[in-house]
């Protein structure tokens, strides 16, 4: 690699840290190169070099820089994911949740909801199985991508992403078909909202949530970032409520604040006792 590529490397590395907090280690430069090549192509310039180039120069586009930002992040999801979280959902927070507050609501948020899966995975389980708590809860989905949340709002998914994680009972139930692809019905589609969040950056107004579901993102950022995040979740959190991380995500040594608890096969967070707000 010569002198240039390797500050071309730093300066995208540099890009997407500012607008996402993502950190890209240097042995991540293999990623910069296979998903920016085609990005490059696509918007017409001759090389990645020219690409860069154009951002350095500050005459690329800003549609364009957050295209660069988007293809560098990783939007990986599925319905359902790692199945043991939804579980803990169903058998024990849901039901904890509904007997002690049968009349009020029960607010949700999926921070870094990528494609939508997530919260709409949500959505049909209370559908399934809390059919009372229908009309009384409140699923807020976001993330940091415009494009992946315009996919998310569409509800649109191939064959590929149903046969990944959804039960064929709950396909036929809650999805039409629309040509070679299935489209997630009013329903569902309805009770989630979708909005756009930098978790880094300073959140609009949040209401009071019961069941943060914040999964497979802390693992991107920097220890001062994975910090402030959950610092502000605990702001926002009520104290009977729960927190759930990717499986390879934790609270420990980031924030005492919170403490693990464990689910079946699954770990979740409460604040403890003395931290409530
Ligand atoms: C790996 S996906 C996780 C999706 C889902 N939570 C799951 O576990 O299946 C990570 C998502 O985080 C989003 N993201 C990246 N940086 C973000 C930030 N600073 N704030 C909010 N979302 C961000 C990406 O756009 C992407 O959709």
């Amino acid at each position: 690699m010569n002198a240039t590529c390797a500050s071309d490397f730093n300066y995208i590395r540099e890009l997407v840290r500012r607008h996402s907090a993502i950190v890209l280690e240097a042995d991540k430069d293999y990623l910069i190169e296979t998903r920016l090549t085609p990005l490059a192509r696509q918007a017409g310039f001759a090389s990645l070099e020219a690409l860069i180039a154009a951002l350095r120069a500050n005459s690329a586009t800003s549609t364009l820089r957050n295209q660069v930002v988007e293809a560098i992040t990783t939007h990986e999801t599925s319905f359902f994911r790692d199945f043991h979280p939804f579980e803990a959902l169903k058998t024990t927070v849901l039901p904890e949740l509904l007997a002690k507050r049968s009349s009020s609501n029960v607010t949700i948020w999926c921070a870094a909801c990528s494609s939508g899966q997530e919260p709409f995975s949500i959505a049909m389980l209370v559908r399934e199985h809390f059919p009372t708590l229908r009309n009384r809860v409140r699923i807020i989905a976001t993330d940091l991508s415009g494009a992946i949340l315009a996919r998310a709002k569409e509800g649109l998914y191939s064959q590929i992403e149903v046969n990944r994680g959804l039960p064929a009972v709950l396909l036929t139930r809650y999805f039409q078909r629309q040509g070679l692809q299935w489209r997630i019905r009013p329903e569902i589609r309805q009770m989630v909202e979708f909005r756009q969040n930098n978790l880094a950056e300073s959140w609009p107004p949040i209401p009071p949530l019961d069941i943060v579901f914040m999964r497979n993102i802390l693992i991107y950022f920097d220890l001062g970032t994975k910090k402030a995040i959950l610092a502000k979740i605990r702001g926002v959190l009520k104290s009977s409520g729960y927190l759930f991380l990717g499986s390879s995500e934790t609270t420990l040594n980031l924030d005492a604040a919170f403490e693990p608890i464990s689910m079946g096969k699954s770990v979740c967070y409460k604040l403890r006792q003395n931290q409530m707000l």
